[in-house]
């Protein structure tokens, strides 16, 4: 199998399987407890259906939106992702460039492996920064210095992750950062010899965000271990305040998901939010940010920027979320499988793709720029309970 073999999401996942070691794919793939949110954020855009109209003389397509600000070529971005070093060797470079080139917005994570420095030295496109909210307010104040100086675009700051999420497939594998593998996690890197020496022989795996302040080379450490004990689970409404006050710039909440909350973000002044369950790596039993989406648009769509991930696979799958009111989605695993399986180039094919199937997508609806995109195109055939529980019961749901 190679990259012009793989014309979707599930291929990209069978290349990157082959190629990666069994402990770092089960980390990008695992997801909390039963798995069963993370099954549920691709399920839910099965909920409904896109109604088409026709012969609306569609030659050209402009799917192009602005989102915080910041005008992306196409309605789906590359969301911040922690560790992508460990997935291809030019990790985070690689995603960089290919979102620049699509003119799609990219994010750093407070856990990436190139400086937002050096990131933002690489694409020019919109970037934004994610930022892990430290016990270490020094840490956290150094965080949105660099990030202001660099000339980040979007401060996303994700709030879901205030302790570690229970993956399963992480404590049986023994995935840490750096690595300190089980038995079973060995033989698994000995058997992709590609990957280790690629690993081995470029840029020493570095976490540039946090050097200086967090020391991890005494021991290894899991990542739920590193969200339990690094980051502060009694942030406030009144830290994030504060935050978007010195910020006073583009200030996005990641992880979002009640009414309630959707509205504090307004009050305090955020201009985006991303309806999120971390990919179904955190909470697991959360709503899909598909099935919540409807509800939040209604209640603050008219005064900030909703966006929304998680599940996302194909080009319908933005088209629906874009329907229901999402200014623009953002991609996971999506173009990390695509990493892992063939750096930039993955990448730059995933994103092709995307492109294309919005483009097509928005053909067939009839909708020559996303402002045509509307509930009246939706319709849903079951209320979601209903959904879930058939696809509970005929066991679909199972990891
Ligand atoms: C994750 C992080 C680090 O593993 O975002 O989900």
């Amino acid at each position: 199998m190679s990259l012009k073999n793989c014309h979707n999401f599930h291929d990209f996942k069978r290349l990157a399987k082959k190629k990666l070691p069994g402990p770092i794919f089960n980390y990008i793939d695992g997801a909390a407890d039963d798995e069963a949110t993370y099954q549920r954020n691709t399920a839910a855009f099965e909920s409904c259906d896109l109604v088409p109209n026709v012969l609306h003389g569609v030659s050209d397509v402009d799917m192009s939106v602005t989102v915080m600000g910041q005008k992306l070529a196409m309605p789906a971005y590359c969301s911040p992702t922690a560790l992508q070093r460990l997935f291809h060797h030019r990790g985070e470079k690689a995603v960089a460039a290919a979102a620049g080139k699509y003119g799609t917005l990219f994010g750093v994570s407070s856990l990436g492996t190139i400086s937002l420095e050096e990131a933002r030295r690489i694409s020019n496109g919109p970037q934004v920064y994610q930022f892990y909210f430290h016990k270490d307010r020094g840490l956290n104040r150094a965080m949105m210095e660099r990030s202001k100086q660099a000339g980040v675009n979007v401060m996303m700051l994700t709030v879901d992750s205030i302790t570690g999420g229970n993956r399963e497939r992480d404590k049986r594998t023994g995935f840490s950062i750096p690595f300190k593998l089980n038995l079973a996690g060995l033989t698994q890197f000995a058997i992709k010899p590609t990957w280790g020496i690629n690993y081995l022989t470029h840029e020493r795996f570095r976490l540039p965000q946090l050097d200086g302040h967090i020391d991890m080379g005494s021991g290894a450490m899991s990542i739920s271990r590193y969200f339990t004990d690094m980051l502060d689970p009694s942030m406030s409404w009144q830290d994030v305040a504060e935050m978007v006050r010195h910020w006073s710039g583009q200030f996005c909440l990641k992880g979002i998901m009640s009414v309630q909350d959707a509205r504090r973000a307004v009050e305090i002044g955020c201009t985006g939010i991303v309806l999120s369950n971390h990919g179904g790596r955190q909470l697991d039993g959360s709503r899909s940010a598909f099935d919540q989406l409807a509800e939040i648009v209604d209640a603050v769509g008219d005064r900030i920027d909703v966006m929304m991930d998680g599940g996302v696979q194909r080009g319908t799958h933005v088209l629906k979320a874009l329907s229901l009111g999402a200014k623009a989605v953002g991609l996971g695993r999506y173009y990390l499988f695509p990493l892992a399986a063939a750096g930039q180039a993955g990448v730059e094919r995933a994103l092709e793709l995307m492109r294309l199937e919005i483009e097509r997508g928005m053909k067939l609806m009839g909708c020559p720029t996303v402002e045509h995109l509307s509930r009246q195109n939706l319709r849903f055939r079951q209320s979601s309970s209903q959904e879930t529980m058939m696809r509970l019961n005929d066991g679909s749901l199972r990891y």
